[in-house]
């Protein structure tokens, strides 16, 4: 699965890694399936398994307590992201869609973490600008509309603490930003936004060929 998201891997190392990656349990398997059915061709959005798997490494690793989402979808990287925390922990998901993220509660509620996780329904950029002062956040999960990540990155950075992470998905977007003649729209806007974090020198970043590229972002 992990390969249909990184198409600048060898297929048969994408497969490699996917099969050598904890396997999702259950909840999330039953997840992939409703999604599957519910969303078509957009149940691409989803994330993959390998990349829920380092998602709440890195949430369990980080030690993060309060943690925000924004593009939350069906729920996936929620439930990965909720259960990296730990005792007391609060998770923040910010989506625009009634319809996807009602998906996304029913399974918080089958996997016994909907006392974690709070959901904001509205753009997110409106919703992040009513955050209160010094929210102290942890870490910060991007994966929503790539004209946007700019303002998100912006949005979040003063509520970061120090040592705070922020991981951007799609950040290779097919590896198409590494193809000087690629100049459409989406691709040049991933490049700007991959640009700005590598000039950016309140932040120490690496890029992770997971999935679609997986940005690690750490405030100093
Ligand atoms: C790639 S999907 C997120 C996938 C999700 N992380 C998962 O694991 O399944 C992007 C999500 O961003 C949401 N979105 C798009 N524009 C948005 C906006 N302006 N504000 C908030 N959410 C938005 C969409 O409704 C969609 O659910």
């Amino acid at each position: 699965m992990s390969d249909m998201k990184a198409p600048y891997l060898d297929p048969a190392v994408g497969r490699y890694l996917y099969a050598h990656t904890t396997q999702p349990d259950d909840v999330l398997e039953n997840l992939i399936l409703e999604t599957r059915e519910a969303a078509g061709d957009q149940a691409v959005m989803q994330i993959t398994p390998d990349e829920g798997r380092f998602l709440t490494m890195i949430t369990q690793l980080s030690y993060a307590r309060n943690v925000i989402e924004i593009g939350t979808f069906t729920g996936y990287s929620a439930i990965c992201l909720a259960r990296g925390l730990g005792p007391g922990g609060r998770l923040t998901c910010f989506d625009v869609s009634e319809e996807w993220t009602s998906i996304a509660q029913r399974h918080w509620e089958k996997a016994g973490l909907s006392d974690r996780i709070e959901l904001r329904i509205g753009p997110a950029a409106e919703s992040l600008r009513d955050l209160p002062v010094q929210h102290n956040v942890d870490l910060v999960f991007i994966d929503a509309d790539k004209p946007n990540y700019q303002t998100y990155y912006d949005l979040v950075m003063p509520h970061l603490s120090p040592g705070g992470l922020i991981l951007v998905d799609n950040t290779l977007w097919g590896g198409r930003v590494a193809d000087p003649l690629d100049g459409e729209e989406t691709t040049r806007i991933m490049r700007e936004f991959n640009d700005m974090v590598f000039h950016d020198d309140r932040v120490t970043s690496v890029m992770l060929p997971i999935a679609d590229g997986l940005t690690l972002i750490r405030k100093h």
